[in-house]
């Protein structure tokens, strides 16, 4: 061990030497002389802005189990915030990386990450949520794949709908507690397709109390949904949503410590992980009762795969890929699960 340690270290400055040659050359060849990268040179990073929910965890491990079938290696990484995004970069760039995909800690960091990685000539693109230019719009040439946001909103607000009608609420003494993140697009896009959807419903617009929420996990969905519950006692059926399950579980586990039964609350999320089949394989039910499922799987196979092919063939993916999901309850979990690959 004390032999080799200074040898790597006077070895690293020479690497990085020849590795920022290797980065010049690419940058100065033209399009004609791209070259074709071997399977075994093409190493990736897949760079998570929460890397503990199990959705991230899965998108991680599918995009792993794609290289280990093609042939490529992917860097699994974790990006919780700017500072942490850009040394994972500096990290991929020292071990040779040609490229990463990512679901950024923030949105607005779009332009400071395509900078870093301009720098090393590496190929980026975003999973989950898009980046958003200094114009306020999303970086149309970084390609994207992510959910169709709206329309899985609306598919939670239908099933919202559908169980008040099951249980026979009255739509006009329910309220609805909307955890919100305005500052990432999709999370704004899907609360206002649920929120659209349970209006045409006859839900009650005054009815429905925002919960802004400052991450997207269960501990800041908590922390925002608490007051709500304490300021409006006087109702006695809640329904909760919000751009995810981890932060619909906050809602619900924050309805428990006020006093609401499971009967008294409905509860839609959206992902269909671990998290939400930890909740389904309760015993008793809670007031968690659904969630649109994604294929996470899908999401890191086909966001892998799509920078693999870029890198390999030169064939840059599709500016945006839009996905679509599947209601998950209690009662159907273990089928959806199965069929999409969870
Ligand atoms: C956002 C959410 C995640 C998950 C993904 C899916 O990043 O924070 O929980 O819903 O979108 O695209």
């Amino acid at each position: 061990m004390s032999l080799t340690t200074p040898m790597t270290r006077t070895l690293r400055p020479m690497t990085r030497t020849l590795l920022g040659m290797a980065v010049g050359l690419a940058l100065s060849a033209g399009p004609l002389t791209v070259q074709a990268q071997s399977n075994e040179d093409v190493k990736m990073g897949f760079i998570v802005k929460k890397p503990e929910q199990a959705w991230f965890i899965n998108e991680q491990e599918a995009a792993t189990k794609l290289g280990e079938k093609k042939g490529f290696e992917v860097v699994r990484l974790s990006g919780e915030d700017g500072q942490e995004v850009l040394s994972a970069i500096d990290n991929l760039n020292s071990q040779g990386a040609q490229g990463f995909v990512i679901c950024p800690p923030d949105v607005r960091l779009g332009p400071a990450i395509m900078n870093r990685a301009k720098q090393y000539g590496m190929k980026v693109v975003t999973v989950d949520d898009r980046f958003i230019g200094g114009d306020g719009e999303p970086m149309e040439n970084v390609p994207h794949l992510g959910m169709s946001g709206y329309k899985i909103g609306e598919q939670v607000g239908n099933a919202i709908a559908e169980e008040m009608d099951n249980r026979g609420w009255d739509p006009d003494e329910v309220a609805a507690l909307r955890i919100t993140n305005y500052e990432l697009p999709t999370a704004k896009e899907r609360t206002d397709g649920a929120t659209a959807a349970l209006l045409e419903s006859g839900f009650k617009k005054d009815n429905i109390f925002d919960a802004p929420q400052q991450n997207t996990d269960t501990s800041s969905a908590f922390s925002a949904a608490s007051p709500v519950f304490s300021k409006r006692g006087d109702f006695e059926h809640w329904v909760i949503y919000a751009l995810n399950e981890e932060s619909v579980l906050g809602g619900v586990r924050a309805s428990e410590q006020y006093g609401l039964d499971p009967e008294q609350v409905i509860g839609v999320g959206i992902n269909g992980s671990g998290a939400a089949f930890a909740e389904f394989s309760r015993e008793t039910p809670t007031g968690f009762h659904g969630t649109v499922a994604v294929s996470s799987t899908m999401h890191g196979r086909q966001s892998a795969d799509n920078l693999y092919q870029w890198i390999t063939e030169g064939e840059k993916p599709p500016a945006n890929t839009e996905t679509t999901g599947k209601l998950m309850t209690r009662d159907n979990w273990q089928d959806v699960r199965e069929e999409l690959g969870l």
